[in-house]
């Protein structure tokens, strides 16, 4: 994160609202402190042992610390003039307790007797595993392979189920294997009368490229402008910190390919709908009852969703959920009446799950048969990754079986999701894919939503994007701008603006991005992450309710308060442990409450758990020396978090040390 002492300093300066916030007199301390203080003044230190001397003659460059795997300063995820988002760490105290492993997730009924295998021209029996079905291997099983489709006739439009609308076709009898010919099949297998075995299975074998409204087939247009495969893979539900917890080794496998990592991504609606309409549309949920859904039991064929503009481009496009029930465009909603995508698994999720899907868990069938529903989605993405190859394609795929209900059930897909991207990479179809994995919001429910970090996390889930390695080359500045955004302030209509940009890549080729920067977009909704975000961006200019802003907000206290003069000694308390060691360093004492700040994120519930935190800056004697620190004050105990600032210059107080930290703080005996 942000190491430099100085850019807080930059960001006092240039009169960030921190600065309007210091009394009058220290501005132009400040401001003496920059000028003449910048070769050796060490503005900040943190509170660990890593000690950086801010220099003149040294390259900014050396100090960019910032790298992936850095722990770093954690009094804040994000710090930007606009917002601040208060520092959380994965395992904090009140978190630990509930990162416990899933005990209590099932695995699927017979997971490792899957009697039909499957390739993808091919199902056959495994005769090895016909005695766990208890039938002998010569028995003269029988087996019923059934084709399934959408149907393109319609009873009902009007229908609520009318997506769910499916025709299925005469059963083919087959003994050991059958060549696969159709997108949706249903086997059953029946050996003495009984069906001993029963199965879905999913093929998406290259179709040919229609464009919209037409049944005309067209060539997709192969010409040379360069592409990248855009695919969005949604995790619901998973807080950006909850995957560092229960995803660690997927986190890892992104990490060591130079995924980058949102920090300030916040969510700004409940749950996945207002949050994927955003993203999608790039309008809110509100203003889609205005445009193309005029009320909840109309269809959302009329909207203009970002995967119709790839079409146009001539990418295939497809959509993929793994719960048919919890559909983001059919839970308590009628979905679509026409196909929405060139591929789209609805109808086959949709039987799926009601004639093979099981081990209810709360809001989800977890298990298609003998196998997991995140399972079928994430080999469905493979199969179709392969299938189209040499062809472009837009997928936006959700899994929400799994993670939707329980806050460590995700620990069960780390490794599946690792070795998915793993497998993607080898086939190197990533040299040629953006990938996004995503969530839309943290956990909702359960014992974490009652601290104050549960509710932080709630608001902020998880984003990473990994790009190609030609991606940097050749999109140099809106790589770069993306690297930078990782830390301001984003939202799902973000996304869109940066989806949206990958439908025509010369959006983004240097020029472009030189001349759209030189635009004025600083106040608009959706801003493509490939552009800089501005640094000044707020809740309210990103449009962000209230309700769900993480940045902080300050409250200021009385000085005279109890409360203020607790957090003011506590500063000090803090300052003379840093001296204790130093018998040359005078005692402090606190001369003066200058100012105290209560930094509220939101409206805490009354009974939450979990911190608070404080703005403290204080005058010193002897000396006169003014600090400034955050506490975060957790029961009776105080905690600073992150760095004890210097506000005024120190002269020749602290000649008797030399330790460049130790002089920030030491007033000489
Ligand atoms: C399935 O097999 C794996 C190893 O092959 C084993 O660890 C696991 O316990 C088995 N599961 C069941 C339900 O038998
Ligand atoms: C799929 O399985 C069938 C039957 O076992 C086999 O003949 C075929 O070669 C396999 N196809 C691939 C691509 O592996
Ligand atoms: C297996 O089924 C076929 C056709 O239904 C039948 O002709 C044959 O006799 C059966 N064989 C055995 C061993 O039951
Ligand atoms: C940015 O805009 C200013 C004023 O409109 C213009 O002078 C300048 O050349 C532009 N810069 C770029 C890189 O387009
Ligand atoms: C910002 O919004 C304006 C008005 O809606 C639009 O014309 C412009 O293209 C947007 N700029 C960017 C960079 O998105
Ligand atoms: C942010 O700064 C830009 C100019 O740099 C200005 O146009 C804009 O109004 C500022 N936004 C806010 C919310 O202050």
């Amino acid at each position: 994160m942000c190491f430099f002492p100085f850019s807080s300093m930059a960001q006092l300066v240039k009169g960030s609202t921190r600065l309007r916030s210091i009394p009058v007199r220290f501005r132009y301390l400040f401001l003496l402190a920059t000028i003449f203080g910048s070769s050796f003044l060490l503005i900040s230190i943190t509170n660990r042992t890593e000690i950086l001397l801010v220099n003149n003659d040294q390259p900014l460059n050396s100090l960019d610390l910032h790298h992936y795997d850095l722990e770093h300063d954690t009094s804040f995820t994000i710090k930007t003039e606009g917002c601040t988002i208060p520092g959380l760490i994965a395992l904090d105290e009140t978190i630990k307790l509930f990162n416990h492993p899933p005990k209590d997730l099932k695995n699927c009924p017979n997971a490792n007797y899957t009697l039909l295998q499957h390739n993808e021209s091919h199902i056959w029996v495994d005769t090895e595993i016909l005695q766990y079905y208890n039938v002998p291997k010569d028995g003269n099983m029988s087996c019923c392979y059934k084709p399934f489709y959408r149907p393109k006739s319609i009873v009902n439009v009007f229908s609520e189920h009318v997506d769910d609308r499916v025709q299925y076709e005469d059963c083919v009898e087959f003994f050991s294997y059958i060549e696969v010919e159709h997108e949706f099949v249903r086997v059953s297998c029946d050996y003495d009368q009984k069906t001993v075995y029963e199965q879905y299975f999913l093929f998406p074998s290259k179709k040919p490229f229609h464009t919209f409204g037409e049944n005309k087939v067209r060539i997709q247009p192969q010409n040379d402008t360069p592409y990248y495969n855009v695919i969005v893979m949604g995790i619901d539900a998973i807080s950006r910190l909850n995957f560092h917890r229960t995803m660690p080794k997927t986190l890892e496998y992104l990490k060591k390919k130079g995924a980058i990592e949102l920090l300030g991504y916040n969510k700004v609606g409940d749950n996945t709908f207002p949050n994927l309409t955003p993203m999608l549309l790039g309008i809110k949920e509100t203003d889609l009852k205005r445009t193309c859904w005029p009320h909840d039991s109309a269809s959302f064929d009329n909207c203009p969703f970002i995967w119709q503009w790839f079409k146009e481009a001539g990418f295939y496009t497809a959509l993929g959920e793994d719960s048919a029930k919890l559909g983001t465009f059919n839970f308590a909603k009628y979905g679509f009446i026409k196909t929405p995508t060139d591929y789209y698994i609805r109808t086959f999720l949709h039987e799926a799950e009601v004639n093979v899907g099981n081990t209810k868990d709360f809001n989800s069938y977890i298990c298609m048969g003998n196998k997991y529903f995140y399972k079928v989605l994430l080999d469905y993405i493979e199969d179709l990754t392969s299938t189209l190859r040499y062809s472009k394609l837009f997928g936006f795929f959700w899994e929400v079986s799994m993670s939707h209900d329980y806050l460590t059930y995700p620990m069960a897909m780390d490794d599946s999701y690792k070795n998915f991207f793993e497998r993607l990479d080898s086939s190197n179809y990533l040299d040629n894919t953006v990938l996004v994995l995503l969530s839309d919001h943290g956990i909702r429910w359960g014992a974490i939503r009652l601290t104050k970090q549960g509710r932080l996390e709630e608001r902020l889930p998880f984003v990473h994007m990994l790009l190609p390695p030609s991606f940097q080359e050749n999109y140099n500045l809106a790589y770069n701008n993306l690297k930078q955004n990782s830390k301001r302030l984003t939202t799902p209509f973000d996304m869109y603006a940066t989806l949206s940009d990958l439908i025509n890549l010369e959006e983004i080729n240097n020029e472009k991005i030189k001349q759209r920067t030189n635009s004025s977009y600083t106040l608009n909704r959706s801003i493509s992450l490939f552009l800089p975000i501005p640094k000044n961006r707020t809740c309210k200019t990103a449009d962000i309710d209230d309700h769900w802003c993480t940045c902080h907000k300050g409250i200021k206290l009385s000085t005279k308060s109890l409360e203020a003069r607790d957090a003011a000694e506590q500063l000090v308390r803090h300052l003379n442990k840093y001296l204790e060691e130093y018998p040359h360093c005078a005692v402090l004492s606190l001369a003066e409450v200058l100012e105290v700040t209560e930094m509220m994120a939101g409206q805490p519930r009354k009974d939450e758990v979990g911190w608070r935190e404080f703005m403290v800056v204080v005058r010193t004697a002897p000396g006169d020396g003014v600090f400034e620190g955050t506490l975060r004050r957790r029961g009776d105990q105080w905690d600073l978090a992150g760095t004890i600032s210097r506000l005024n210059l120190y002269g020749d107080q602290s000649r008797c040390v030399h330790h460049y930290q130790l002089k920030l703080y030491c007033y000489c005996r």
